[in-house]
């Protein structure tokens, strides 16, 4: 057991209840840099939540108090790198006994799915995938293969026993697709265009059969695992199907060594799987996934996220990133954040899913005027 907290006290974690809400203590959370805060190199902060839970100081006058007051409540004193934040009053005035810690995401500590922590990613990686001959590296890809080799070709499969999710989860992407399609494409988006999207970690097709075969007039598939991309083939509508929407190739592939056609695709779907890429692979998948855009093509990534930091998943060789985490990779990627959006309606014992939309260039406002009302702000993300 480790020692994760929850608002009841510490509790187990399996990894199919994923309560990792990462939570230090109550009244305590790693909060989100503030928004438009664009020197948010320090975030995220660690902050006492508003009132100050009972038998805590609402401050701490160094460092050091709030290290032991971590301790005292049995968790790790290391969590974070202390610094002010410059733009905090102790930074401009040191004698003030008000302190916020923070560091850059990267930096954060993480956990396993076991509880055990880890002071960074790098510490995390490094025990993971090692420096040098990249055998370890293999490895974890060939255990991240291995677990979903033995998992059976179904929705309930694909979904960790959460088969009864499909629903929500669908009908949250095509909300977000929707939108998408008629901001990038127009509102007739469907009867001008011939529309492709490339399916990533495809599982067993279940997006591409409930979600981008109704957009899409063409939609390929690449996942690694032989028995889930064969299911996908059989129950997928091909060349037969003469309603003009089809799944077109299906490649039998992972992510880190797939490289998409040229030019081919409207929308690059990456859902549920990226945690299986190391960091380098993650950046150097999306730099090269970037070809196989459309020049008004984006990525759709949708993923479990972790509040803060990361969690290591021990069984099925992945890794869960925070939101803040997943920014700092789309920066060395290049992307820029188009749009994003919360998953709604999953059982609260999941991780938060959030949807992001991706671009290779930097976003216009375009219908600023028109859409006065709308909360989408492209940004570079910082
Ligand atoms: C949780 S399932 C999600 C499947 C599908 N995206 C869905 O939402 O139904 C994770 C998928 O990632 C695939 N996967 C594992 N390692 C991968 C890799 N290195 N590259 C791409 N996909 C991988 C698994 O085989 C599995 O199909």
């Amino acid at each position: 057991m480790g020692r994760i907290w929850t608002p009841g006290g510490p509790q187990f974690v399996s990894r199919k209840h994923k309560y990792f809400d990462q939570i230090l203590a109550p009244g305590i959370s790693v909060a989100p840099p503030r928004r438009g805060d664009r020197d948010s190199s320090l975030s995220p902060a660690l902050q006492l939540a508003s009132p100050p839970p009972e038998g805590l100081p609402g401050v701490f006058p160094t460092p050091g108090d709030l290290s032991s007051t971590l301790s005292h409540l049995q968790l790790c004193p290391s969590v974070l790198e202390f610094e002010p934040r410059r733009d905090s009053p102790i930074a401009r005035n040191r004698s003030q006994p008000l302190l916020e810690v923070s560091c850059t995401t990267m930096e954060t500590r993480g956990m396993d799915s076991t509880g055990r922590e880890f002071t960074n990613a790098e510490e995390m990686w490094r025990e993971q995938i090692g420096e040098e001959d990249g055998h370890k590296k293999r490895q974890w890809y060939s255990n991240g293969v291995g677990y979903w080799e033995g998992v059976e070709a179904s929705i309930d499969g694909v979904l960790g026993g959460y088969g009864h999710v499909n629903g929500a989860d669908i009908k949250g992407s095509e909300g977000f697709l929707k939108t998408l399609l008629s901001d990038r494409l127009g509102p007739d988006f469907a009867t001008h265009q011939r529309l492709v999207a490339l399916d990533c970690g495809s599982g067993i097709g279940r997006v591409s059969k409930n979600l981008l075969l109704r957009y899409f007039n063409e939609v390929d598939l690449v996942e690694p695992v032989t028995h889930f991309i064969e299911a996908a083939r059989e129950s997928l509508p091909d060349d037969s199907v003469l309603d003009n929407h089809k799944a077109v190739n299906f490649y039998c592939q992972p992510l880190q060594e797939f490289t998409p056609e040229a030019g081919r695709y409207d929308v690059i779907w990456v859902q549920w799987c990226i945690g299986q890429l190391v960091d380098d692979d993650f950046v150097s998948f999306f730099k090269r996934a970037k070809v196989g855009l459309k020049p008004n093509g984006l990525f759709i990534l949708k993923e479990n996220i972790a509040k803060a930091g990361f969690v290591l998943d021990k069984e099925d060789h992945s890794i869960t990133r925070s939101d803040l985490y997943f920014k700092e990779l789309f920066n060395q990627c290049g992307l820029h954040l188009y749009k994003s959006k919360d998953q709604k309606g999953l059982p609260n014992e999941l991780f938060a899913v959030k949807m992001y939309a991706l671009t290779t260039n930097i976003p216009k406002r375009a219908h600023a005027a028109k859409t006065r009302s709308q909360t989408f702000k492209p940004a570079i993300i910082t």
